[in-house]
């Protein structure tokens, strides 16, 4: 089977490159990445030396599809991938549209000439900004927790949030290119015939993540953290309650070999992966585990509002299980303990993706 792997020098397409083979040595993969994430670059001597081909190409370039075989699926995981995209003043909203929307349009357009499958990764910031910030909340073990007993808001529950939950927008512009490349993804599937899946994760987190405060966060606080960098409580009541959930994205490469090797038509195509409500972190609990393995340090409270932040979201992956038997198999504190280790071992980490180094 011919694979392309787009953004595959990235956390997400690395990972998995490296996993998907490690399952099947049968596979063909080709990557494509324009190293446009600072530090991305490191990754290709190792994904190389897999035999792995590697073309320094950019999605936003039709032409740069032309050299590739005949591909058999695409597994799409190049993007800007901060909800900050577009307004940080680092790239502009028409350079992020570029990337993630005229990317997978070209993608797909590839996709349509091999009749290739198509897999997206996509994020839980499809879900809609304004019920997540009016969540009644309280505070449970230095933890947002939402009151489920007043919530009557469809596709929410005990377990997170489900497929059903609003997409309407506001959702961040990062939100609403996803949003839209999901929406022409099936809409090409279904009127070309190739099968595409979009798989809505929560954050993504493991050693080797180029974290950043907008991007990576597990990874950028415990790096942090062994660096002993000034780390902020950014947002809400300047304590870190807010609550996310973290998966490691190597848990994904067997439902995406099952998502390849599917031919019937029988399941649904869209669907959240997450680590769940058993991985629901909040930065001062995560900081309380930095504390715990790494030694003491201390972190600034700042109540200033972030763009599109919200307090609380954890992805209910039950459809995921039901439709394919998936779940999490790691749990967070080995991931948590995967990027100390890394951190240990790669004391300049973050300088290698800081803000500001960015290619457009
Ligand atoms: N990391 C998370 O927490 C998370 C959560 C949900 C969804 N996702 C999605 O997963 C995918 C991968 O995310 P990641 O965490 O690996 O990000 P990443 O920044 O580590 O990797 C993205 C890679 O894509 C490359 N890239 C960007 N624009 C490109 C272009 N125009 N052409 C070719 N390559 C390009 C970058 O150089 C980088 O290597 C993204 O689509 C993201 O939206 C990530």
């Amino acid at each position: 089977m011919n694979i392309l792997i787009t953004g595959i020098c990235g956390f997400v397409g690395s990972t998995l490159a490296r996993r998907l083979l490690e399952m099947r040595a049968d596979l063909a993969i080709a990557g494509m990445d324009n190293l446009i994430r600072p530090g991305s670059e490191i990754h290709r001597e190792t994904l190389r030396s897999l035999g792995i081909r590697l073309v320094h190409g950019d999605i936003r370039s039709a032409s740069d599809f032309e050299g590739l075989p005949k591909l058999d699926y695409v597994i799409d995981a190049a993007a800007l991938p901060s909800v900050l995209a577009g307004v940080d003043g680092e790239t502009s909203s028409r350079q992020l549209m570029e990337h993630n929307l005229l990317g997978t349009i070209n993608i797909l357009e590839r996709c349509k000439r091999d009749s290739a499958g198509f897999i997206l990764f996509n994020t839980s910031r499809v879900y809609s900004i304004p019920p997540l910030t009016a969540l009644p909340l309280g505070v449970d073990a230095e933890a947002y927790v939402p009151d489920f007993g007043r919530i009557a808001i469809a596709g929410m529950s005990r377990q997170g949030l489900d497929e059903r939950f609003s997409t309407n927008p506001p959702l961040s512009l990062y939100g609403a290119s996803k949003l839209t490349s999901e929406i022409l993804a099936l809409e090409y599937g279904s009127s070309f015939g190739f099968p595409v899946w979009s798989n809505r994760c929560g954050v993504l987190a493991g050693g080797g993540q180029l974290g950043r405060p907008d991007q990576g966060v597990f990874s950028y606080w415990i790096h942090g953290w062994r660096e002993r960098r000034p780390l902020r409580y950014v947002g809400f009541d300047g304590q870190g309650h807010q609550v996310r959930d973290c998966l490691h994205p190597r848990d994904m490469a067997g439902l995406l070999l099952k998502q390849m090797d599917c031919t019937g038509n029988d399941k649904r195509r869209v669907q959240n992966l997450s680590g769940g409500m058993a991985s629901a972190t909040s930065l001062a609990q995560l900081s309380r585990w930095c504390e715990g393995r790494l030694g003491k340090h201390s972190v600034a409270g700042d109540a200033t509002s972030r763009p599109h932040d919200v307090p609380w979201l954890v992805l209910d992956s039950s459809l995921a299980t039901a439709q394919w038997g998936w779940k999490p198999q790691t749990p967070k504190e080995d991931i948590f303990e995967e990027i100390a280790r890394h951190a240990e071992a790669h004391p300049d980490w973050l300088s290698r993706s800081s803000p500001g180094s960015g290619a457009r």
